[in-house]
């Protein structure tokens, strides 16, 4: 007895602090360690620091044996000088001096440099990026810590562990740097932790009910928030029979996860985020093929990414007014399962035709986009939905698929997406979409089938949304995850995408 509860107390905690984001300390102290990290500029060029430690020329030297160029994101490792406490350094190119890099670009740098860093030292060192403007060191610190991520929990071997615990950083002006930091892109960073975090859990750990209590966990103590959660009875009453069909086949039932944050003006329209929550997509009776099918584990990104959204905006104590709605269901085939050729009737009235129950994705979204629509009347609507292969399939990796009624929000999103990483490509929707999906049996059906899908799709959730609410789809299904690394995210798996593209959106268009 005693035994087993030592037991779970070990399990929880190691499951607590495996999965805590990485942590960043700022220091004008130079700390004691064996491995350092040093920016340096293209031609060689030495901040303040490298040219302490350059006092006997064995950096330069170094840097001209190895060729090192100093080009962004580029890396070399070399002995430290004698005398030095370190015993090896690793260059981190910081490009051209004169180069005004974007913040991006800077953060790209900085999450390049910590994988490079954990690569060739396996182990934490000290990071002096060695230059002196503090916003820049704050982009090179949220980038170190986004390229930090690794889904590394369900490795037992420690050696396989890439995550770093604490990432420190020694630059002069410390104390403004973690201040810049702390208020800005700390938040932002942990949102993208906890968004990568639930997308990567599999499908026998998050379900509709444990991604709300996971949730629910983390907004604990938060300022402003309010949470409600709808379950499958109150579904049945508020007439939302289009999610509640899609979860109806599964024993983990569908939930609707509601969070305000009202941290602006009093009677403003909030933005309303909704995101598609399926758990696991195994297409219910329509049934994937099952080669890829452990993929659709990630088909509740777009729920997640809503959720941190919200996360990262109101850990900003950003003055505005956020509600954050997940459509979560789980999409299985049973005895209770419904079938091709059933009819639901959504909470807004209008009555679906099921033609294929793989395209459960804008079943969800209608029931939660409408109530989203009608209670909130926002100032703008956002769905985030890992809608269709189809956009992947045009898009592949480096965009999402937006589509909208409204093409004066395009160039504002386009913006939000250069300036934030998570990059947007608008993709047509007309008139030809929304017919595509009329039915001769029911109002509309939940597949155009001689529609392009990705636009049939974004159709059908439009016909959820009232024609002059500012509505703007995102289909995430080709970003949402992805099998390599990159400079923002170590780790396979995840991406966290979108929380960066609204983030910055939201702060911009609302805030400033
Ligand atoms: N979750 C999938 C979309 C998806 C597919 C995401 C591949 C990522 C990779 C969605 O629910 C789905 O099954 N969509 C169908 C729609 C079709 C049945 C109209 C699709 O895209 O094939
Ligand atoms: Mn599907
Ligand atoms: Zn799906």
């Amino acid at each position: 007895m005693r035994l087993s509860l030592v037991f779970v107390l070990v399990m929880l905690f190691n499951t607590a602090t495996s999965t805590q984001p990485t942590s960043l300390t700022f220091t004008d102290q130079l700390p004691d360690n064996d491995l350092l990290v040093l920016g340096v500029y293209q031609e060689g060029e030495l901040g303040t620091l490298g040219q302490q430690l350059d006092a006997q020329g064995d950096i330069s030297h170094a840097i001209q044996a190895t060729a090192f160029e100093g080009k962004a994101k580029s890396s070399q490792l070399i002995p430290a000088p004698k005398g030095s406490d370190f015993k090896q350094i690793l260059l981190i190119g910081l490009g051209e001096k004169e180069a005004k890099h974007s913040d991006l670009e800077w953060q790209n740098i900085g999450g390049q440099a910590i994988q490079d860093a954990v690569e060739a030292f396996k182990k934490a060192p000290v990071f002096a990026f060695d230059v002196s403007d503090a916003a820049v060191l704050a982009n090179l610190a949220y980038g170190a810590k986004l390229g930090s991520y690794y889904f590394d929990k369900y490795y037992t071997d420690s050696e396989r562990h890439k995550r770093q615990k604490n990432i420190v950083m020694f630059s002069e002006g410390a104390d403004s740097t973690s201040t810049i930091y702390n208020s800005t892109w700390e938040p932002v960073a942990n949102a993208i932790y906890l968004t990568r975090n639930i997308s990567n859990e599999p499908a026998n750990v998050i379900y509709p009910q444990s991604f709300v209590d996971t949730w629910t966990g983390h907004f604990k103590g938060m300022n402003k928030i309010k949470i409600k959660t709808y379950d499958e009875k109150d579904m049945v009453k508020k007439g939302m029979g289009a999610i509640y069909g899609v979860g109806k086949g599964s024993s983990r039932q569908p939930r609707m996860m509601v969070v305000e944050y009202m941290g602006g003006k009093k009677g403003d329209a909030p933005v309303v985020v909704v995101g598609k929550g399926i758990t696991f997509d195994t297409g219910g009776i329509s049934l994937k093929n099952p080669k890829n099918m452990w993929n659709m584990k990630f088909d509740m990104s777009g729920a997640a990414a809503a959720m941190g959204t919200l996360y990262a905006l109101a850990g900003q104590n950003a003055e505005v007014n956020l509600v954050a709605i997940a459509a979560l269901a789980e999409n299985m085939p049973s005895a209770t399962a419904q079938r091709p050729g059933d009819v639901v009737t959504s909470m807004s009235g209008k009555t679906i035709q099921i033609r294929s129950t793989d395209a459960e994705g804008r079943l969800v979204l209608a029931d939660a986009i409408h109530y989203g629509d009608i209670k909130y009347d926002p100032a703008l609507l956002i769905d985030l939905a890992t809608l269709t292969g189809s956009v992947g399939r045009a898009l592949g990796k480096d965009f999402s698929g937006m589509f909208t009624r409204h093409d004066d929000l395009v160039a504002d999103f386009i913006d939000a997406g250069k300036n934030s990483g998570d990059e947007v490509w608008q993709l047509p929707l007309n008139d030809n979409h929304f017919k595509a999906i009329e039915n001769d049996v029911a109002d509309v059906m939940n597949s155009g089938p001689d529609a392009p899908g990705a636009s049939a799709g974004a159709a059908f959730i439009g016909a959820f949304v009232r024609e002059d609410t500012q509505w703007v789809h995102f289909d995430i299904a080709g970003v949402a995850w992805g099998s390599n690394a990159q400079p923002h995210n170590a780790s396979p798996g995840a991406s966290g995408y979108g929380v960066r593209l609204l983030n910055d959106y939201i702060l911009n268009k609302y805030l400033k």
